[in-house]
């Protein structure tokens, strides 16, 4: 990297492993209605269940793990909130739409909507795969899903509430691209123009920021063919923090953009990558 190993700095071979000491449950989303796209796993259910810890209500959407996301519902019922799960599609409009009445015609609003349901693109590990399947998938899930919701809810939002927090998930590719999957890039980087234009469109009354994470450990990330434990080391030895991410660490900055502690910030991106995408060591 840029700037070789500064004098005087410490030499770190293995990973540390970052535990963030326990707090009381807070209230900072107390009343509030939350639903997180994609939560039956990964980020999704550490951000669901991070918001009812602070007092919000949440609906957990999925596409296909049905148990999964009952288990996150009970474990939200477990906390003390209420919770329920709803199938659908979010790279489908109509889906959308369908699950923003469901939602309209049960909870009667939405407070927070937190824009998760992603892929990584496991199928693409090189530029040179091009696969007209991994284009339409990822394009679909990550970039049209989002619009989509941006659209469905940030509407509502403005017009039926004149109030609401989004919260949209990125990755750190926004700054570095990813010769491994181009088409993941370009997809997460369209997620900060939307943030941006969304932010705009749904000011002064919704907020619209968007988190950027860099390696997570997650099952997702765990199932990628080029995820080996060389590959694990060297993000490890190249991370000013020297630690692969936990899902939790996202659902912490995720649930200070979506509560009052962010009052006045929108159009942001927020890196949650220990450091790496600025590493000049
Ligand atoms: N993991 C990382 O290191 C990493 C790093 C940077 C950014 N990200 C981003 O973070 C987000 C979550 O990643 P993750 O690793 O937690 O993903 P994951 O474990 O693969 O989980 C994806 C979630 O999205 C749901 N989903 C998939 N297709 C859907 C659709 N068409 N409609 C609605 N829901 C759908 C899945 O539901 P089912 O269980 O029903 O299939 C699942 O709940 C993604 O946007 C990803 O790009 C991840």
């Amino acid at each position: 990297m840029a700037w070789g190993k500064p004098p005087g700095s410490i030499d770190v071979e293995e990973e540390i492993n970052w535990v963030r000491k326990p707090t009381p449950p807070g209230k900072r989303l107390s009343g509030a209605r939350a639903l997180v796209t994609g939560a039956s796993r990964g980020f999704g259910r550490a951000i669901a269940l991070a918001l009812a810890n602070e007092g919000a209500d949440v609906i957990v959407n999925y596409i296909k793990s049905e148990d999964d996301a009952k288990r996150v519902v009970k474990e939200i019922k477990d906390i003390g909130q209420d919770a329920v799960a709803i199938q659908a599609d979010v790279s489908k409009y109509q889906e959308v739409k369908r699950m923003a009445e469901e939602i309209w015609e049960t909870w009667g609003r939405l407070d927070v909507l937190i824009n998760n349901a992603g892929t990584t693109a496991p199928r693409q590990t090189s530029w040179r795969e091009l696969s007209d399947e991994v284009v339409n998938e990822t394009l679909d899930l990550d970039l049209k899903g989002t619009y989509y919701c941006l659209y469905e809810f940030g509407s509502r939002m403005l017009d039926l509430q004149r109030s609401g927090t989004i919260v949209n998930i990125a990755s750190n590719v926004i700054t570095t691209g990813s010769p491994r999957s181009p088409i993941y890039a370009a997809a997460k980087y369209g997620i900060i123009g939307l943030t941006k234009t969304f932010a705009l469109a749904l000011a002064p009354f919704v907020r619209v920021n968007a988190v950027a994470p860099g390696y997570m450990d997650t099952p997702s990330l765990r199932a990628r063919k080029d995820w080996t434990e060389e590959r694990k080391k060297w993000i490890i030895q190249h991370t000013p923090l020297r630690s692969l991410g936990k899902p939790e660490n996202i659902a912490y900055v995720v649930v200070f953009l979506a509560s009052q502690d962010s009052l006045h910030i929108t159009g942001e991106t927020i890196f949650c990558d220990g450091g790496f995408t600025m590493a000049a060591i």
